[in-house]
């Protein structure tokens, strides 16, 4: 299929843009590298850069596209709840632009990448598809809000669409692994301890409703995440609009995520208690039986020991990278 990935530079957008090229698709990238790499991005796509907002329909009109993976979005919950004008411009304002784009050029088939944190605060774990929607981050109301857009776009316009919702996406994939310039998310600054890029983790609040006080999460492999965009790709159906929960099952506090960091790096990793952040959830477990069920979705990478040591190795190739890069210098 030649298709349009947006965000194609970011850690789960290139991961997902190099299975879909690995895969025998014909991709073209938008990204405006805030938050991506220029080497995540596959040799064999096409790249143009630029904001989603601007460039969707210029490349669109182009013609023969037939599918377009939608990654291009801010992504981080602390951070939309201090700037939140910014998740509703770039992930709310820029998808309506594409989805006008989309519709404009007659493309209609959409895999929209989104978020547990449309959730909020589950009543029930695991999650499944059928409770309720009350995100308690601006990150997740946008996400939300976007889900909204394409079910109406999907009835009337007979967009084809699948929006998956991520739990914790983490790992690696090849030279492809989590690489950004201000890190936030809970392994990769683990393992930059581990590297001696950090002194210690601050573990954010141990005060929750969990059995050791810490946050829980369910960690997804990048690689198994990749796998079920291809799969919703291949099976979007015009006028209908499919919303699946991509997750591995089960749930680790912060404090067991950082002991399997511990058990796999051999590093002593120091932790710190430090106050809750803002608008984080205490459980998100994902029930992905419906993915399973309907599109035969076979994640093989579910172990926590696997995740991480995936990532270490990325990480720690990383870190010798700009170690030599500094020698050369
Ligand atoms: N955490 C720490 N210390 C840190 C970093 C994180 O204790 O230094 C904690 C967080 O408070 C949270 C857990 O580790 O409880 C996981 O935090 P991350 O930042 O790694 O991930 P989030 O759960 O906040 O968010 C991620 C994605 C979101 C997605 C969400 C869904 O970034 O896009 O998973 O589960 F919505």
């Amino acid at each position: 299929m030649k298709l349009l990935v947006t965000g194609g530079a970011g850690y789960v957008g290139s991961v997902c843009a190099a299975v879909l090229v690995e895969a025998g698709h014909d991709v073209t990238i938008i990204d405006n590298f805030t938050t991506g790499n220029r080497e995540a991005v596959p040799a064999a796509a096409r790249l143009v850069e630029g904001d989603v907002r601007d460039k969707a329909a210029e490349v669109l009109s182009e013609g023969g596209f037939e599918g377009v993976v939608h990654f291009a979005a801010r992504s981080l919950v602390g951070e939309s709840m201090e700037v939140p004008d910014e998740y509703w411009q770039h992930n709310l304002v820029t998808t309506l632009a594409l989805l006008d784009a989309m519709r404009a050029n007659d493309v209609k088939n959409l895999v929209f990448s989104s978020t547990a944190a449309t959730y909020g605060e589950p009543e029930v774990v695991p999650i499944t598809e059928d409770l309720p929607t009350k995100p308690t981050n601006t990150y997740g109301a946008t996400k939300l809000s976007i889900d909204y857009a394409i079910t109406s776009y999907a009835n009337a316009y007979g967009l084809g669409a699948t929006s998956l919702r991520y739990f914790n996406v983490a790992g690696a994939y090849g030279e492809i692994g989590e690489n950004r310039e201000i890190e936030t998310h809970l392994i990769p600054l683990v393992l930059q301890v581990a590297l001696g890029h950090r002194d210690k983790i601050f573990i954010f609040g141990d005060d929750y409703p969990t059995p050791d006080g810490t946050a829980v999460r369910d960690y997804i492999h990048i690689r198994d995440l990749a796998d079920a965009h291809v799969l919703a790709l291949e099976t979007n159906t015009p006028g209908t609009h499919r919303i699946y929960n991509l997750g591995s099952g089960d749930g680790y506090s912060v404090k067991q995520v950082i002991e399997a960091c511990r058990a796999v790096t051999g590093h002593p990793i120091p932790a710190e208690l430090a106050p809750r952040r803002a608008g984080d959830p205490a459980t998100l477990i994902a029930s992905s039986a419906k993915i399973k069920e309907e599109l035969g979705w076979n994640p093989t990478r579910t172990e926590l020991t696997t995740i991480v040591t995936d990532a270490w190795n990325f990480t720690k190739n990383l870190g010798e990278r700009a170690h030599s890069a500094k020698r050369v210098r």
